[in-house]
């Protein structure tokens, strides 16, 4: 699939609400439409580095576009507030994952709507909303955590600083109780795919 991505793209923004859903997100929030963006092309090529069939790939891309469609719930203040957030606003941000499982039982979206709700769980049980544990958590889900947490690292929150890709991966290597270390492998896979495809067609100067 990573030779005829035009294929994936369209059947990733052709459902009819995913325009809808993009642009109201980008009217809401600037950094969580960005975020989704990168989190669904990244996830394309995480899921085809899986081996994933043409179908599995279609649906991490869309689950990475969406994950966060929730947050058009929350006001953008509280997304991108500084200071350190009281006990309520940490319970209205999580509620993002099961408000956006919500909005996506629609036609053409429930086969998604699984992995939204779960984006948040870790393999410890220390996640939400569920506190799943291990494998009760999808290898599609423990694949799209490992995309959002390094995108949130790269590009930066409103509360820390974006990290480079080695620290990225570092990071997500010693957090190994939460995040699958395969799923991790598979990331760092399709990026150095990614890296070693660029410099054949993009040589330095
Ligand atoms: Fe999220």
């Amino acid at each position: 699939m990573l030779e005829d991505p035009g294929i994936v793209l369209s059947d990733l923004f052709g459902q009819p609400f995913t325009v809808a859903f993009l642009g109201a997100v980008l009217a809401h929030d600037f950094d969580t439409h960005r975020h989704l963006l990168n989190v669904g092309m990244l996830s394309v090529r995480v899921a085809a580095t899986a081996g994933l069939s043409h179908a599995g790939i279609v649906k991490l891309g869309q689950a990475g576009l969406f994950h966060d469609v929730g947050k058009l719930h929350i006001r953008a203040s509280l997304l991108n507030a500084r200071h350190e957030l009281s006990e309520g606003e940490w319970r209205i941000l999580r509620a993002h994952a099961i408000r956006g499982e919500q909005m996506l039982n629609i036609r053409g979206a429930r086969p998604i709507a699984a992995i939204v709700r779960s984006h948040h769980e870790r393999l410890d049980g220390s996640g939400y909303p569920d506190g799943l544990r291990g494998l009760a958590i999808s290898w599609e889900t423990r694949l799209l955590s490992v995309v959002d947490a390094y995108d949130c690292m790269r590009s930066g929150r409103p509360y820390a600083a974006a990290i480079s890709h080695d620290k990225a991966i570092a990071r997500l290597d010693t957090a190994r109780t939460r995040y699958d270390p395969e799923a991790v492998a598979v990331l760092i896979a399709a990026l150095g795919a990614e890296r070693v495809r660029r410099e054949a067609v993009e040589p330095l100067s």
